[in-house]
């Protein structure tokens, strides 16, 4: 490691506290597949993905990465970047037998999971929903149905009660904004049902479901974290006109303020309620849900990627397929600047002033960056490397952002990169690569990217190195 020969204290130019998370993150349906081993049911997203049309060629995460037989490599290679904690989800679907009830087979497989990560003095993070619904549920609403959020309580605590004992940090939900707004609203994501009341009557239930999900947690696994990972965004009006800085704040209340306000402050936001009002009389939100969804968390996960820029749309144009309820004329701008191969700005300033927004708007709790990275159409070179000079300069431009938040005050205490492994992702299929660790999907070859030798040297150091 080039670090080596500089004295300790000098070995990094920007040093993260002591006992800062490194990690990297995934989530089952992107990586396990064997989708039907061992008494897994399907999920809406294998129902969704046979679906023609919905997914990019047709790609399915029948078998992804195979890390469902494949975890022990997978773990040494997270031994050899040198990561101090793995963000993971649990397929639900693996968990729920079929009709109902548990399937021990499938608790079986993440304890093998978690004891092989302690084993490897790697912190287990789990994500309990990663977007990965039971079909059978969906066949009965989804989460449309007040009844998912109880389903939902009843699976935590049978995870936890196998596994709380062993997990440092549960993530209730992964991006409830994805799975109401995608899922329910403009029907690009898994089930792919369109309509924006359901949409916001999906997303008040994965936020009771998360509130139950804390309750259940806490009874079942006392000593462990519990937080909630969001895909809150640095929402940016494209000007001062007034219809600008009014779209901006009609997305930031959708995209942000619609999860944060319920979980940190208890109620939801009034402007947002009033805007929908055409849509809905929120009569789905029941007396007793808003103090259950404000149950106390010990974190806040934030995904992040690019800020938005928006702004109205002009006259007469109107966005009939976007996710967001009453946002049709609602236009969102491309930032200049450069992108990643999802067409996504690079812009780490949004990373920081995101940190910094919630420290205050919602106060000091320990944050977490629990996803961050960029795809780029990587290949294996014939010398066997992988060069993808690209993701090292977005991984140490955000880091460098995140650092900023951190001397400005902001509690962060660990970092995850999207993505440990190149992946199947989602509708975009496996067209899009986002690992640090390059998959060959003919051979399941994995092969460790330059990005990934660059990581390995920042966690050795603590911080970022000298260029
Ligand atoms: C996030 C998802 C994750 C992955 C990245 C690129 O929205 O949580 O599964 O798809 O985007």
């Amino acid at each position: 490691m080039s670090t080596l020969a500089v004295p300790a204290a000098q070995a990094a130019e920007l040093r993260f506290p002591p006992g800062f998370w490194w990690g990297a993150a995934t989530a089952a349906y992107q990586i396990e597949g064997a989708v039907a081993a061992d008494g897994r049911t399907p999920s809406i997203w294998d129902t969704f993905a046979a679906t023609p049309g919905r997914t990019d060629r047709g790609d399915t995460g029948e078998r992804a990465a195979d890390h469902y037989h494949r975890y022990p490599e997978d773990i040494g290679l997270m031994t050899r970047i040198g990561l101090a904690a793995y963000r993971f989800s649990i397929a639900w679907p693996r968990v729920r037998a079929a009709g109902g009830g548990i399937n021990p087979a499938g608790l079986d497989f993440y304890e093998r999971l978690v004891d092989a990560l302690l084993a490897a003095g790697i912190r287990p993070v789990a994500t309990l929903y990663h977007w990965d619904l039971p079909q059978e549920l969906e066949d009965t609403g989804g989460w449309t149905n007040r009844d998912t959020a109880g389903r939902f309580a009843d699976y935590a605590a049978a995870v936890a009660g196998r596994l709380g004992d062993r997990v440092s940090m549960w993530n209730t939900l992964n991006e409830p904004w994805c799975s109401a707004f995608l899922g329910y609203g403009s029907g690009g994501h898994a089930p792919g049902r369109r309509g924006h009341r359901q949409a916001l009557t999906a997303a008040h239930h994965l936020l009771l479901a998360h509130g139950r999900a804390v309750q259940a947690l806490r009874a079942a696994a006392p000593g462990s974290q519990v937080s909630i990972a969001l895909n809150a965004g640095a929402v940016r009006p494209v000007s001062d006109a007034p219809a600008d800085l009014d779209a901006a704040r009609r997305i930031d209340g959708l995209l942000n303020r619609l999860f944060l306000d319920p979980i940190f402050r208890g109620g939801y936001p009034a402007d947002i309620q009033a805007d929908t009002a055409t849509l809905t009389d929120w009569s789905y939100v029941h007396d007793g849900d808003l103090a259950v969804i404000a149950a106390p968390v010990d974190a806040l996960g934030v995904n992040y990627y690019q800020p938005d820029l928006v702004g109205a749309a002009p006259a007469g144009r109107v966005d009939a397929g976007t996710p967001y309820p009453t946002g049709e004329d609602v236009a969102f701008h491309p930032t200049p600047g450069p992108t990643t191969g999802m067409g996504w700005s690079i812009d780490p300033t949004g990373l920081r002033d995101l940190l910094l927004r919630f420290r205050r708007d919602y106060g000091d709790l320990p944050v977490y960056v629990t996803e961050n990275g960029a795809s780029f159409p990587d290949e294996v070179g014939p010398d066997g490397r992988v060069a993808d000079p690209d993701r090292v300069a977005y991984l140490r431009a955000h880091l460098a952002a995140a650092h900023e938040a951190i001397a400005a005050g902001v509690d962060l205490r660990g970092y995850f990169v999207w993505s440990l492994l190149d992946n199947f992702e989602w509708a975009y299929g496996y067209s899009k690569r986002f690992g640090i660790v390059h998959v060959d999907y003919d051979t399941q070859v994995r092969t460790l990217k330059d990005s990934a030798h660059w990581y390995r040297d920042v966690i050795a150091a603590g911080g970022l190195p000298h260029r």
